[in-house]
């Protein structure tokens, strides 16, 4: 099949944007697919800055990182993405790429799940450290409680962001059911 599924997909793009040295962010650490994704594109010299609120999610992600060994150019915290900006603001080097894979924990508590308002609030402040050409994947699920809602209301936003400043695209499958995921990329201009 040369049509990509939605997580390879995001990938592909965030690939294209992140060099070795430089600064991106996981919004959304998981079990830490995505955080050791990221490690390895920016290598021991550039920086992952890794956000989940579940203590679990951290201790699963650290294992991940230790095991492939590259723990050490990741910063873990146990806390919302809607405080990135703490962070970053630390930083002179502008943000090369965030990733969202948003929803709950594969394999977790599925009550835990992320929600629109504060989804839409770590976007809006990260999206200021995004470098020009620097890219936001946002991996969107709707089958679960409170996922259709938190769809909407991200293409709600996103939609009328400037394209002037912004390029932004969906990527979806058309015709599959049982709610399938869609990624919005989102490009600094
Ligand atoms: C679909 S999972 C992420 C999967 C992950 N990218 C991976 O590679 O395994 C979504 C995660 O978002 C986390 N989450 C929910 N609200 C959050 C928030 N405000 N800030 C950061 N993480 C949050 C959940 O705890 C859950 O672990």
């Amino acid at each position: 099949m040369s049509l990509c599924e939605i997580l390879p997909f995001a990938r592909s793009l965030i690939q294209q944007v992140v060099q070795p040295g430089d600064l991106v962010v996981d919004a959304t650490m998981g079990n830490g697919h995505d955080t050791l994704f990221l490690a390895n594109l920016v290598g021991p010299s550039g920086t992952v800055l890794a956000y989940d609120i579940q203590f679990i999610a951290l201790q699963k992600t650290k294992k991940r990182l230790e095991d492939a060994q590259c723990l050490t150019q990741v910063r873990l915290f146990c806390k919302g993405h809607q405080t990135a900006v703490d962070e970053l603001e630390q930083y002179q080097q502008p943000l090369s790429a965030a990733m969202f894979n948003l929803g709950y924990l594969p394999g977790g508590d599925r009550s835990i799940v992320t929600r629109p308002e504060t989804t839409l609030l770590a976007l809006r402040g990260i999206v200021r450290f995004l470098k020009p050409g620097g890219l936001i994947t946002v991996v969107i699920y709707s089958g679960h409680h409170g996922g259709k809602e938190e769809a909407n209301a991200l293409l709600d936003e996103l939609s009328g962001w400037n394209h002037n400043q912004y390029n932004i695209m969906r990527y979806q499958w058309l015709n599959r059911p049982n709610h399938p995921p869609f990624l919005i990329a989102i490009e600094k201009r």
